[in-house]
């Protein structure tokens, strides 16, 4: 019989994943806290909580006996003219926490819906307030990364995830992030397109997949008050940063604006199944309210509010809430200030370390961040060949650590981390 490596090479088409001569991928057979086993024995540790979902450590007992419980009840049933109370329960626990105003809930399947939604209801909210005079132009961050569909492509920066397709893609109004020397120069771009801009979607405090981008919060907050000028529909992408990475339970509390619309995903089931949320206020959502038909927001899938997803987004409610959870996310956050302290005197010829919340990364090699540096799979290799898994965004090294993460486990991260800089500097 082929082995398990020899039978995915045949039949599997990876995400994110050259395909010619792709390294073997690592057949993992368990995971437990904050490892993964793979069939070989060995343990790795996960230290981007596997592209930033899993909270509270793989395979969690209380997570997956609520799953089991539920399995045993209801699966899946449609969500149009039904409900069920998974779905009622995680929508009346999740609102009062959001930041804002939030007062429905919206749900799909995972991050890119998560934000497409968010994309369809801003624009439709104008067209329902008057289709003559709809606003269309949507402004976004560069190198931003909101997901891999048509919608989430077309805000998203130009990259190496989009060339194939920019032909294709919607135009947007793009700006950089606000630094102290180019916020003059935004608002004027606010103010010369604000009547027409329908929505601004944005990364909260960090961009993950464009190279996490860490930017100061006191100046979103102005760029925030220039766009709320215009009544621009503010979207905040929180599909990453949701659920504590952040420090705070979400990154938009770090702003004195709130958004009208809120993307949630990956750590929302605590990492456990696929679920998305888009979150709105009653400003949009009255929009929809109406005797005509074609306001109606004509979107959904098959799996809209799946009663397994949203049990497991319960679950981990429970867990996050608990005392010890808010205390573990603090210690995380404290640990990874340290170590970027530590990162910065040992003057290791690494450049911009950077940290938010429980979040630190820095550059190899080249102040600036190349997607294809050929850096990033002998740094992943040499890592994993330690017991530490983490996966450069190019030559951005980040960690970005479950909960869970123990102090050793988080010790012998700094550890391997160190080592295997010194291999490549
Ligand atoms: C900020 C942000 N938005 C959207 C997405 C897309 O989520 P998904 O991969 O679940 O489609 C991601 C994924 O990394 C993300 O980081």
């Amino acid at each position: 019989m082929a082995s398990l490596i020899d039978r995915d090479k045949q039949f599997i088409w990876h995400p994110f994943t050259p395909q010619k001569q792709m390294p073997d991928p690592i057949a993992i057979v368990k995971g437990s806290g904050s490892l993964l086993f793979d069939e070989m024995g060995n343990s790795y540790i996960d230290a981007i909580s596997s592209w930033w979902v899993n909270l509270h450590g793989h395979a969690h007992p209380y997570i997956a006996e609520k799953i089991y419980q539920q399995a045993l009840t209801l699966e899946q049933v449609i969500f149009a003219g039904f409900t069920h109370s998974p779905a009622v329960n995680l929508a009346e626990r999740l609102l009062p926490l959001l930041p804002g105003s939030m007062s429905r809930i919206f749900y799909s399947d995972n991050g890119s819906t998560s934000t497409e939604v968010a994309l369809k209801m801003a624009l439709q909210y104008w067209w329902n307030l008057n289709p003559e005079k709809a606003r269309t132009k949507i402004l976004c961050f560069e190198n931003s990364y909101h997901g891999d569909t048509f919608g989430a492509m077309s805000v998203s920066d130009r990259s190496v995830f989009t060339t194939p397709f920019v032909p294709l893609l919607f135009d947007v109004i793009t700006i950089p992030l606000p630094n102290n020397g180019n916020l003059d120069s935004i608002k004027s771009i606010i103010h010369q397109y604000g009547n027409d801009i329908a929505a601004f979607i944005y990364e909260p405090m960090i961009q993950g997949a464009g190279g996490m981008n860490m930017y100061d919060s006191y100046l979103m907050n102005e760029l925030l008050n220039s766009v709320k000028l215009y009544e621009v529909i503010c979207v905040a992408d929180e599909v990453m940063t949701g659920f504590g990475r952040t420090g705070t339970l979400f990154a938009s509390e770090h702003y004195h604006k709130k958004p009208d619309i809120i993307c949630l995903s990956k750590g929302l089931t605590g990492g456990t199944m696929a679920l998305g949320v888009t979150a709105c206020n009653n400003r949009i959502y009255n929009a929809f309210v109406d005797d005509d038909k074609r306001k109606t927001f004509f979107h959904g899938h098959s799996f809209t509010a799946n009663p397994l997803a949203c049990t497991a987004a319960l679950a981990s409610l429970d867990l996050l809430q608990q005392q010890s959870a808010i205390e573990r996310i603090e210690w995380l956050c404290n640990e990874v200030a340290i170590f970027a302290k530590e990162l910065i005197n040992l003057n290791l010829q690494i450049q911009n370390v950077r940290v938010v919340g429980t979040v630190l990364a820095f550059e190899m090699q080249d102040v600036t961040k190349t997607y294809l540096h050929q850096i990033a799979q002998p740094f992943t290799k040499a890592c994993l060949d330690r017991g530490v898994y983490i996966r450069p965004l190019g030559n951005t090294v980040y960690i970005m650590p479950p909960y869970s993460v123990t102090e050793s486990e988080f010790e012998k991260i700094k550890s391997v981390i160190l080592e295997v800089i010194k291999l490549f500097v």
